[in-house]
Parts: C-alpha cells; sequence; structure tokens
C-alpha cells in the first residue's frame, strides 16, 4: 500500500507536483554530467562521496571511473557498493560463488550460460534486473563496473525510472493507477522435470518500498520481452504498457548513452537501461561485473 501522503500515490496531485518540480529542477542533460572520478574506490574521499550521492539523490545514478584499467578487482566493487549501503547481494545461481555475475560472451564454448542473453553479444531492450524475482528477492539496486570493454558496441543506454514515472503520470495518471495494481504483470510459472517449479507470480510494475530505513522509494518492474512477462489483459494496462514502450521508443530527455571504459562502472537505483550488440575477440573478451542487491544506496556520511 502507498501511503496517501506519498508523492507517488496515483491521488495527491499537490504532493506529486511539488516532488516533480523538484526532481526536474537541475537535472543533467548529458551522460558526462554523471561521471564522478575516484581515486580509490575502495575509500572514497569525503569529496568523491558527496559527488557520488549528489547525482544519486538526483537521477538514482551515478556514474564512477576509477584507475583500475583491466584488473579484474571484484573486491573493489564490492567495498565501493557498501560504502552507499549495499552488501546484500542477490544470490543468482549464474552468479559467481561470491555472488556477483562476470558477465562475458560465453555462446562458443559450450556452457549453459551461453543460452542467456547477458552472456551473448547480443544487445538487450529496456528493462530493470530481477523483474522476475519474488517480492522478497526484490532488486532494489545493483551495480556494473566495466574489466574489459569491446571492440565495438556494448553501449548502455540508461533511464531514470523516475523521469518514466513522471511521463507516464503526465499523460495519463490512468496509466500510474494501472501499473500499480497487484496483478499488472505476471511472470508466468516455471515448468521443471517434477512439474511446476513455482507458480504464476502476478504483482506491480511500479511500487513503492517504504522499508523502516528509508524514505518511501519508487521502484519499477519492467522488461520490453515479451516471452518472459504477461501483462494484465485490460485496457487500461495495455494502454500503460503500451505507453512505457512507446516512451522508451521515443529516445527521450534524460536517457544518457554511456560506453564504459575499463574501469568504470554504475551504480544506480536498478534504474532502466539496455545494453547494444558488440563485437570482441576471444582473447579480449568484454567483461563486465553485475551485483544485484536487495538494498537500496543510501548516504551513510549524510
Ligand atoms: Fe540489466
Amino acid at each position: 500500500m502507498i501511503p496517501t501522503d506519498s508523492p507517488f500515490h496515483p491521488d495527491n496531485a499537490a504532493g506529486y507536483q511539488a516532488w516533480r518540480a523538484a526532481k526536474l529542477a537541475g537535472y543533467p542533460t548529458c551522460g558526462e554530467d554523471l561521471i564522478v572520478k575516484v581515486r580509490d574506490p575502495r575509500e572514497l574521499s569525503d569529496a568523491e562521496y558527496r559527488a557520488i550521492w549528489q547525482r544519486i539523490a538526483k537521477t538514482n545514478m551515478a556514474i564512477y571511473a576509477t584507475d583500475l584499467g583491466e584488473a579484474e578487482d571484484k573486491e573493489a566493487l564490492s567495498l565501493l557498493a557498501a560504502q552507499f549501503g549495499l552488501t546484500h547481494l542477490d544470490a543468482n545461481w549464474l552468479a559467481d560463488e561470491d555472488g556477483i555475475s562476470s558477465l562475458t560472451p560465453h555462446e562458443e564454448d559450450g556452457q549453459k550460460r551461453g543460452e542467456f542473453i547477458p552472456y551473448t553479444h547480443k544487445p538487450i531492450r529496456w528493462h530493470t534486473d530481477g523483474y522476475y524475482n519474488p517480492p522478497e528477492r526484490r532488486i532494489w539496486a545493483m551495480a556494473l563496473h566495466c574489466v574489459r570493454a569491446a571492440d565495438a558496441g556494448g553501449i548502455n543506454d540508461l533511464y531514470d525510472h523516475e523521469l518514466a514515472y513522471i511521463a507516464l503520470r503526465d499523460a495519463n495518471p490512468a496509466h500510474i493507477r494501472a501499473l500499480m495494481a497487484d496483478d499488472a504483470m505476471t511472470i508466468p510459472a516455471r515448468i521443471d522435470e517434477q512439474g511446476v517449479a513455482r507458480p504464476d507470480e502476478p504483482g506491480p510494475a511500479f511500487l513503492v518500498d517504504s522499508g523502516p530505513q528509508h524514505f518511501p522509494t519508487l521502484h519499477l518492474r519492467y522488461t520490453a520481452r515479451t516471452i518472459s512477462i504477461a501483462w494484465k489483459q485490460d485496457a487500461a494496462t495495455l494502454a500503460a504498457v503500451q505507453a512505457l514502450d512507446a516512451l522508451l521508443h521515443s529516445n527521450p530527455r534524460g536517457v544518457f548513452s554511456l560506453g564504459l571504459a575499463p574501469g568504470m562502472g554504475v551504480l544506480c537505483n536498478n534504474i532502466l537501461h539496455t545494453r547494444s550488440g558488440f563485437s570482441d575477440r576471444p582473447e579480449h573478451r568484454r567483461l563486465l561485473y553485475r551485483a544485484r542487491y536487495h538494498d537500496h544506496l543510501r548516504n551513510l556520511r549524510g
């Protein structure tokens, strides 16, 4: 349930307008504005910390640039994330044993992972991470760290889901109501050899998390893919989903396109993102670390 005084509550017009004005004031206009150079990601200086937090607070994301280059240093990523309250990693069976996934192409080596798009050279359409996770395993935040870049492509488009919320609510508040419904989307049952491994799981697309440690936080579960998600088949939901699809296709203001260079990464509150297709070489495979968390980004030096 969303508190009625939350700006995200569809009936709170005054609260929404005030939040919207503050949100859009001084919003960055290009991806470069999000980049913060950091000397040592394991231990940020106060100035670096403030610069990263300022971007996260405004846009739900920040890009950091280190001198790590192609060093395969997962610990640096973990320690950086922990400084913003990210400590509970999602256990995903494709992740490495430490819980951080090494996203690199596996199509040719016969590994099972190569059947999943993140482990290929293919483009990935707009989505938020872990939209299929059950409520107790929501991915509130995630980090991507580039170890080796592609020779060409592999560009990430990033879009603050709060901007998507604003665009949809401004177009028609009914879109928000539809996407906040408890049965807006259903993750289809997963069937294994023994029968049903997990039943159909309905849930909202937009939701507000108001845990004890943080402000009510807007979250979006979404994928542009149609095979792994079933939208409610009523006029209001279909209109809302179509409006969101059209918005993302229109390359709206606030979409940042970034090619992460080695040593660079993204910290975000699980914003909308894509990846373009890419090419690399067997002896120099693109490698990104991906860490998904059950925590929200928090300012621990506030
Ligand atoms: Fe993703």
